[in-house]
């Protein structure tokens, strides 16, 4: 049931917009926002599937919204958004489109004009925005141009018509905001892009980053524009410029040098209170901080903002000084929390670490007690760690915390012993070192991008985490190398194309002047899967095989680095992450015991763990005929009325619903690629239905580029009101 063939054709219009179009339909019913609302609830009040018919869905459409690689090079994590009836989210190159929700046909599609820096990023959603009947009144409210679409491809934040998938030509520059804007000139060139939506509040745009994770990499400031015309209406620096709060976490004269603490996580709106919170992630560079003596505020922080001017309410540090790439990696949730007859407005972080931290949204006082876990060892030359880390005592994590190797087969149990025998391991904060240390859970959590779902109603929070280990380990390199880029280029790349990228003459390719042969697309494609005697480099973040390319590309001069000079003099050493390498048996699978993935409920009323289960199984495992091992996973849970918790997110492709209060499996789905993305639910007359991406494209899975809807057959739908009536 594709409609792609004809449907594919970029920009097209099929005017079918006003028919499909359903202006009376309650917000509630529908998904008007990522991850549900402006508080990352990821919750439904709809209930016509439940707990006893869910068996009953079946697929009612799918949509493939073209332009993906089959394997593995793209990836499609858009958790859509659906507004009186239309669906709208991306495709694999960053089209955006809207679809018939109840039929999945195509109703427009947007392609960004391309620029030189356009790589498929990732992109998590989209944001839709209309002129409230209270809003500016320089926008009539008939003016179709009220209604938009804001979404990120690239470096560029676009404005398009809601109903017909154009460019606001009054918007910005013509339709387009470029990113750096608001950043220092010397960061004209930097990676910025952002894979996550903005939040609007009012008629702003409130907006982080991904940056780059080397030195060099641009600062995180938090950006908001006017819906309206595009305007930069404040900045808010993650990285205090001189004078600032904050600013003496930084040594003397490092702060204008200093780049990352950038928030790609997505930013919670209380519309309520006017405030924002925004997670931010490490300073650069993630894993070696001589440049950066200090706490380094505000990175690893939630802040707290007030949306209207950018102003910085509170704030809370969750890892001083970072050296293990402990970005803040989930949207907080905006949850009520009931106390002895009180009510608590507070905002739950999740962390890399499998730790959730829960603060009162007005004063950021922290609900649960706290305790400092200390830092362990003195690290390499020139580090100077933070004395400890805090961590809550309550609720207790959701992922484990202590190490322990695999016991999957005997071979496997000892080759990983012998693996580990030198290596650091048992604290949460090891400082990293080139001996190496296991750090566990990995870099890619514990909590990742998917967040929590909340069920306000029995105060219970729902997320899945990643169990896996990863090797920190530290290799000194000249310091005159610097830590940009060209640092990934000459570890991974130099040995056979050369320093000064001019190849060996012979049969490695020289890569100056790539742009006339190949575009950034292509020659992402090309380092992620290899061709002919050139490798593939699946396992480095897309983030750093980004970087390294936009070295290559911008590098229009034979290298000025000389790798081979003379040794470098004790204190001019530098240490970069040898690899963002997981920690693996020989076979391949994580070096831990299972389970490696799982999903997990915290009821917040007795700040303690309801039930957790492994999540998923990788595709090998189930290959040797065995299962619940659980799994990594990408893109989060979504809870509903009908008692349900809906998740996608694991390598062998399913998507599940679990009964939420016990955490049994009541369905499953097999989709055409591994979902890696969050799930929605909403409904058009009458019907309930579940839809998500299936784009692949991690954990060594092919890539796809369709999504898929489920529903109830409409015989049982129409029988099934959509929400219980307050009896129930
Ligand atoms: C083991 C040697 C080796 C390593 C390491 C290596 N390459 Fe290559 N690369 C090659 C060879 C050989 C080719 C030609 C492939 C072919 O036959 O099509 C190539 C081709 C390419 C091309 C296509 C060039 C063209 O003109 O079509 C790009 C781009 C590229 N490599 C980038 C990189 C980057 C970036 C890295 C580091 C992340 C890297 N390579 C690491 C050997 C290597």
């Amino acid at each position: 049931m594709s409609f792609c063939l004809a449907a594919c054709q970029p920009n097209g219009d099929t005017g079918r917009y006003d028919e499909v179009e359903k202006p009376t339909t309650s917000a509630a019913l529908e998904w008007r926002s990522y991850l549900g609302d402006t508080g990352f609830s990821h919750a439904s009040v709809l209930a016509q599937i439940n707990t006893t018919n869910v068996g009953d869905l079946e697929e009612v459409w799918r949509f493939d919204a073209g332009g993906g690689a089959d394997d593995g090079a793209t990836q499609m994590q858009c958790s859509p958004i659906v507004v009186k009836g239309i669906l709208y989210c991306t495709s694999p190159l960053l089209h955006v489109f809207a679809l018939d929700a109840a039929t999945g046909e195509q109703l427009w599609r947007f392609q960004p004009p391309a620029d030189r820096g356009l790589l498929p990023n990732p992109n998590r959603g989209v944001v839709y925005w209309e002129l409230s009947d209270n809003g500016d009144a320089a926008l009539p409210k008939a003016s179709y141009e009220s209604q938009r679409i804001l979404y990120t491809a690239g470096s560029f934040l676009y404005a398009i018509n809601a109903r017909t998938g154009r460019l606001i030509p009054s918007f910005g520059n013509n339709g387009k905001v470029d990113l750096h804007e608001g950043l220092p000139e010397r960061f004209a060139d930097a990676t910025v892009i952002a894979t996550t939506p903005g939040s609007v509040y009012e008629n702003l745009l409130l907006i982080g980053s991904r940056v780059d994770e080397f030195r060099g990499a641009a600062p995180g400031h938090i950006r908001a524009f006017d819906i309206v015309t595009g305007a930069l209406r404040w900045v808010f620096h993650t990285i205090p410029q001189p004078g600032e709060f904050g600013a003496d976490s930084w040594p003397d004269g490092s702060l204008a040098s200093a780049g990352g603490a950038n928030s790609w996580a997505g930013i919670a709106i209380d519309e309520q209170r006017g405030l924002a919170f925004v997670p931010t992630g490490s300073p650069s560079f993630d894993f070696y901080g001589d440049d950066r003596h200090g706490d380094n505020l505000f990175a690893n922080s939630l802040i707290a903002l007030n949306a209207k001017t950018g102003e910085r309410i509170w704030h809370y540090q969750f890892v001083r000084h970072d050296l293990w790439d402990r970005d803040l990696p989930s949207p907080p949730n905006l949850i009520t929390l009931e106390y002895e007859g009180k009510e608590i407005p507070a905002v739950a972080q999740a962390t890399k670490t499998g730790h959730l931290f829960v603060f009162h949204r007005e004063t950021g006082a922290p609900v649960f007690p706290l305790y400092e876990e200390p830092v362990m060892g003195a690290g390499v030359a020139g580090e100077q760690p933070a004395d400890s880390q805090p961590l809550p005592l309550r609720p207790p994590p959701f992922a484990q915390q202590k190490f322990l190797p695999t016991d999957r087969t005997p071979e496997m149990a000892d080759a990983v012993q012998r693996r580990i025998t030198d290596l650091d391991r048992g604290d949460t904060f090891m400082v990293p070192s080139t001996r190496g240390m296991v750090l566990y859970p990995g870099m890619d959590g514990g909590a990742e991008w998917g967040g929590a779902a909340y069920d306000a109603r029995e105060q219970r929070l729902y997320i899945n985490s990643n169990e896996v280990p990863y090797l920190l380990q530290l290799t000194a390199v000249p310091k005159d190398l610097g830590m940009g880029p060209q640092v990934g280029y000459l570890a991974l790349c130099s040995g056979c194309h050369g320093a000064d990228l001019k190849g060996d003459g012979v049969s490695v390719p020289g890569l100056l002047q790539l742009s006339d042969r190949l575009s950034p697309f292509e020659a992402y494609e090309i380092i992620t899967r290899g061709r002919g005697r050139m490798p593939a480099f699946p396992a480095i973040p897309w983030y750093a095989r980004a970087a390294i390319l936009w070295y290559v590309f911008t590098a229009d001069e034979p290298s000025e680095i000389e790798p081979d000079g003379e040794p470098a003099a004790a204190g001019e050493t530098a240490y970069l992450n040898a690899g963002f390498q997981k920690l693996t048996d020989p076979e391949g699978l994580p070096a831990s015991k299972p389970p490696w993935g799982s999903l997990t409920a915290i009821d917040l009323t007795r700040a303690d763990i309801l039930w957790k289960i492994p999540l998923g199984d990788y595709p090998v495992i189930l290959k040797l005929g065995q299962s619940g091992y659980g799994a990594e996973n990408y893109g989060g849970p979504v809870v509903t009325a009908g008692n349900l918790l809906f998740i996608a997110a694991t390598p062998d492709q399913m998507i599940r619903a679990y009964d939420k209060h016990s955490g049994e499996l009541l369905w499953q789905s097999k989709l055409p690629a591994a979902g890696f993305a969050t799930p929605i639910t909403y409904a058009v007359d009458g019907r309930q239905y579940i839809v998500v991406a299936a784009g692949g494209g991690k954990l060594g899975q092919a890539s796809g580029s369709s999504y898929v809807a489920f529903a109830l057959p409409e015989k049982m739908a129409r029988l099934k009101p959509l929400v219980l009536d307050a009896s129930d």
